[in-house]
This record gives structure tokens, C-alpha cells and sequence, in this order.
């Protein structure tokens, strides 16, 4: 029988420099989707399947985030005071009881397999998830969740995937799987050129892993752009354990990206039930500008 999986890693000590100058002096974790911040969607896919301890591995200028998921006195009274019960459930039920914040440093950037490492002191002999936040995936269920099913059934660890325009394969880590064994990854490469890829399979930012990745990362030298690479300690993983890809139900969007951000933006407005009606009016008629139409 599977064990439950408690804990989930966010690594969240990246820079965001691709959002600068708006990640200056804030988080890039904390860049809003509508109403929320994209690390409190990750928090919620999370808690959604099952996690109670949400270990974040943080850097210098990510304090907001520490801020975030810590109640504040002060702006629940002030909200209490003046009759904003809606509001105050909002920001009231951000982390619900039994669900502990756990913030360890990354002293230096060394990489995702480094960030990943830097939890083990929070994890223990356990299963987890690691969730990158940067990309937000839209599902009912969450993507979590459907791979916490998945692991119930079979054990190993899981990583989700999805197929990938051939010319993207270097922004990605690339998996060949067998799928005469439930989609077991035969071989996993961090960000390798299209000529080399060994498909178009890639790695998003879910991942459900066996404990033993933590002897692993210890081990893992210096790979892809210098870093130490989670994708590196996977592979060295897969010679002793299976390693299994899921292709999740749902969408993703690449909020690393501007253009990403921007897609996630407008679909999240549309489905918002506050924004969406108006939203979508504004949408279709700046279409038909667009197609030269009535507007
Ligand atoms: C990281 C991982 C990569 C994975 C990607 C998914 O890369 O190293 O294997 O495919 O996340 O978003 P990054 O985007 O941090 O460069």
C-alpha cells in the first residue's frame, strides 16, 4: 500500500528576472492571477491533494511570501470592523487548521535539485510533491490530486508530462517512457536540443518523489547551465526505483513567461465568477475589432 503523501516542497528562491522590473523587490510567486497570487494556487492545488506540511525553500527578497500565509491581526479586525465578511473568509482561510508553513533558506542558487535537497531536514522518509508555481495548471481535480491517485494504485514516484512543441524540447526535461509498463521513464535529460531529445515528452513543474531522491541529489554534480539538476537526481533514481510519467488532465500555463502569464490572466478572468460575465462582453467585442468586425 502506497503511503500518504504529507508534504509538498515549493521552491521559490528563483529571482524572476524575466518579470523584471515588477519582481524587483517582490516575490515572482507573488504576481497575481485575478485575485490570487500564483504560490496561494499552488498552495491550494497542494492541500487539495492531501498535503499538511508545505515546506517553501526561499531566497533573499521572498519575504512576502512569509507574509502571505501568516494571519494578520490587524487587517482581519479592520475587515471584521467594517462588515467585509466575504473578504475576511478570503484571507482567513488562505491556510486552513492542521496545515503547518515550513520556510528553510537557499543560501546560494545552485539549482532545482539543490532547492529540492535543501528540504530534506522538513521531509524526512516520506513521499512529497514538489510543485513549481511558475506553472499553473488548470484542473478538476488539480494536477496534484490526480497524480496522488495515480501513485495510490501503483507506488514509485511520478512526474507529470506533456507533449511539447519539438523545437521547445531545451526549455524542458525530456522523458522517453515505456508504455507497455504504465508509462515508466526509461530515460529522463535535462533541456537537451530538438536533434538529441529523445521525444517531445516534457517534465512540468508536478512532481510526486520517493524519499531516496535525497541520497540521490546529494551525489548530483554540476549539470545543464551549471546547476545541480532535479531532472539529474531523477535519472540516478530510476536505476534502483520505478519513475513513472503522468499525463495530467488540464491545462497548463507557463506563468515564467509574459506571454504565459498573460494566457493564464485571461482565462482565469473569464472563469472568474466576479470578472467573468463583463470580461467576457469586453474579450469578444475587442475580438471583433481586432477581425475587423462590428465592435
Ligand atoms: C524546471 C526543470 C525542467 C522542467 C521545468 C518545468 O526547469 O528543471 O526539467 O521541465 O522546470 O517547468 P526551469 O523552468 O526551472 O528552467
Amino acid at each position: 500500500m502506497a503511503k500518504a503523501v504529507r508534504s509538498v516542497v515549493f521552491p521559490v528562491a528563483g529571482r524572476g528576472t524575466r518579470f523584471l522590473p515588477a519582481t524587483k523587490a517582490s516575490p515572482k510567486e507573488m504576481l497575481p492571477i485575478v485575485d490570487k497570487p500564483l504560490i496561494q494556487y499552488a498552495v491550494e492545488e497542494a492541500i487539495e491533494a492531501g498535503a499538511t506540511r508545505l515546506v517553501f525553500v526561499t531566497g533573499s527578497s521572498k519575504r512576502a511570501i512569509e507574509d502571505h500565509f501568516d494571519t494578520d491581526a490587524e487587517l482581519e479586525r479592520a475587515l471584521t470592523d467594517s462588515g467585509k465578511d466575504e473578504l475576511l473568509r478570503s484571507i482567513q482561510g488562505i491556510v486552513p487548521n492542521g496545515v503547518t508553513c515550513i520556510y528553510i533558506r537557499q543560501g546560494e542558487p545552485l539549482g532545482l535539485g539543490h532547492a529540492v535537497l535543501c528540504a530534506k531536514p522538513a521531509i524526512g522518509d516520506e513521499p512529497f510533491f514538489v510543485h513549481l508555481a511558475d506553472d499553473l495548471i488548470a484542473g478538476q481535480p488539480g494536477c496534484l490530486k490526480q497524480m496522488a491517485d495515480e501513485y495510490a494504485q501503483h507506488g514509485g514516484s511520478v512526474i507529470a508530462v506533456e507533449t511539447v512543441p519539438p523545437e521547445t524540447t531545451s526549455s524542458y526535461g525530456i522523458v522517453a517512457i515505456d508504455t507497455n509498463d504504465r508509462n515508466r521513464i526509461t530515460h529522463i535529460v535535462e533541456k537537451p536540443a530538438p536533434d538529441v531529445a529523445p521525444s517531445n515528452s516534457a517534465v512540468v513543474g508536478r512532481y510526486l518523489l520517493a524519499p531516496e531522491i535525497f541520497a540521490k541529489l546529494e551525489r548530483t554534480g554540476k549539470g545543464a547551465g551549471g546547476e545541480i539538476q532535479l531532472t539529474d537526481g531523477i535519472a540516478d533514481l530510476m536505476d534502483d526505483a520505478a519513475v513513472y510519467a503522468y499525463s495530467f488532465d488540464g491545462v497548463r500555463y507557463d506563468c515564467g513567461s509574459k506571454l504565459g502569464y498573460l494566457q493564464a490572466t485571461l482565462a482565469y478572468g473569464l472563469a472568474h465568477p466576479e470578472t467573468g460575465e463583463k470580461f467576457r462582453a469586453h474579450v469578444m467585442s475587442l475580438a471583433a475589432e481586432l477581425q475587423g468586425g462590428p465592435g
